[in-house]
């Protein structure tokens, strides 16, 4: 595995990729790297004849300093993990190499940033729209892999990419979770004992939700049982719990069988903010 620290040391391997006809897959990531990162890893080789990953914590997306000091860095642990899945190609930009001034560019992506992650973290996809766009400007690959987990960046990303005409192909890649359902995130890491204890609750719900709309539930009753389900457990403080359109990111009233739709919900669990969705129709 090659280590790339400086863009200008990418444009090389860049062009002999392309030279010799290689497809190139990007994985981007804000590192601390678990299973899930490493299954968008696995998706890339098996169709990509290069890959690249990119570790780089993007600090325009965090509109919360102290999220951003406290976000887990764990660089050597990361780059063991990639060679051992044999990529390619890991990007270790410095905030210079990414920001040479500070963005006078933003982005707003209307109604897909006004609910949900948008409407509770302001300009969190504007520093996501940036970041992805350089990266994809730097790298260029063929296809970039995202994790399902993070639904609203991925309808997000999507936009970006139709909107500016990039080349890239998007995949999606399933959520991983733990044995007890908990999505895989690199803020797990920071769960104390008991909130680590409490955290399958929030795939519990999800699952318990949607059986019930696929049973005839109506989702005012569904949602307002849930919310209330949620106050049981004294760690854990609901920010939403929503039924949206997955690509729109509309929240809908009522349930409708023949229109795709996803559960979407966000907790902290003390300090911690942690996301997660369940498709419901797709
Ligand atoms: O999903 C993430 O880890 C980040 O939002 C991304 C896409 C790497 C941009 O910083």
């Amino acid at each position: 595995m090659i280590q790339i620290k400086h863009r200008d040391d990418w444009h090389e391997k860049w062009l002999n990729a392309i030279k010799s006809n290689k497809t190139i897959g990007f994985v981007p990531t804000m590192g601390a790297l678990h299973e899930g990162h490493l299954e968008l890893i696995r998706a890339s080789k098996l169709t990509c004849d290069i890959t690249v990953v990119s570790i780089f914590v993007n600090p325009t997306q965090f509109n919360n300093s102290e999220d951003f000091g406290n976000y887990p860095k764990t660089l050597n642990e990361d780059l063991e993990k990639l060679k051992q899945e044999k990529v390619d190609y890991v990007y270790t930009p410095s905030n210079d190499d990414i920001y040479t001034e500070l963005p006078i560019l933003s982005f707003s992506f209307g109604r897909l940033e006004s609910t949900l992650e948008g409407a509770f973290r302001p300009g969190h996809f504007n520093g996501v729209g940036i970041v992805v766009s350089k990266l994809f400007n730097i790298i260029r690959p063929s296809k970039s892999f995202f994790g399902q987990k993070d639904l609203q960046q991925v309808a997000i990303i999507r936009r970006l990419v139709t909107d500016l005409s990039f080349d890239i192909e998007l995949i999606v890649v399933p959520t991983k979770r733990e044995t007890d359902g908990l999505a895989m995130s690199s803020r797990n890491l920071r769960l104390s004992p008991i909130e680590r204890e409490s955290a399958p609750l929030l795939f519990k719900y999800l699952t318990k939700a949607k059986s019930e709309l696929l049973a005839g539930k109506s989702w005012f009753q569904v949602q307002q049982e849930i919310v209330e389900d949620f106050k049981e457990d004294s760690l854990i403080d609901l920010e939403y719990f929503e039924l949206i359109h997955p690509e729109t990111f509309t929240p809908y009233q009522e349930f409708d069988s023949n229109e795709k739709s996803s559960i979407c919900l966000a907790a902290y669990l003390g300090k911690i903010r942690l996301i997660d969705n369940l498709p419901i129709i797709s």
